[in-house]
């Protein structure tokens, strides 16, 4: 389990290696998410487009270990954006990975950009 866990590790923009290349912005609904694999990395990708943002998590949940977050609802909390993973409905902020509703469980995020109508995550590895 921990080791499923330890793939994942949150990645700033000063710290992006590589912009990996996962599609154009219309291969993901508005305001919804979908997932993408990058090596051995399962990412959820969300296009916010009520926010005009888009962000990228690790599509594992950490509470129960299921592969579910990129089709989690997304939502706003105080200006915040959040996931609300879609099996027990715990959620995340999208900006820090922090889970809103427990203390001990942390998501991956990933800087993600978006040029020429294409989509970039941005990994340091
Ligand atoms: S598996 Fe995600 S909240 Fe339980």
């Amino acid at each position: 389990m921990q080791e499923i866990l330890d793939k994942y590790k949150s990645v700033s923009e000063s710290q992006v290696a590589v912009w990996f290349k996962v599609g154009s912005v219309n291969d993901f609904p508005e305001n919804g998410g979908g997932c993408i694999k990058y090596k051995s990395k399962q990412i959820a990708v969300y296009n916010f487009s009520r926010k005009g943002q888009w962000y990228a998590c690790q599509n594992l949940c950490p509470h129960k270990m299921e592969m579910v977050l990129s089709r989690g609802m997304i939502g706003d909390e105080g200006g915040l954006a959040k996931v609300a993973c879609p099996m027990h409905k715990k959620t995340f902020s999208l900006d820090t990975g922090q889970s809103l509703s427990d203390e001990d469980l942390k998501i991956a995020v990933y800087p993600v950009k978006v040029q020429d109508e294409n989509v970039y995550i941005g990994f340091s590895e």
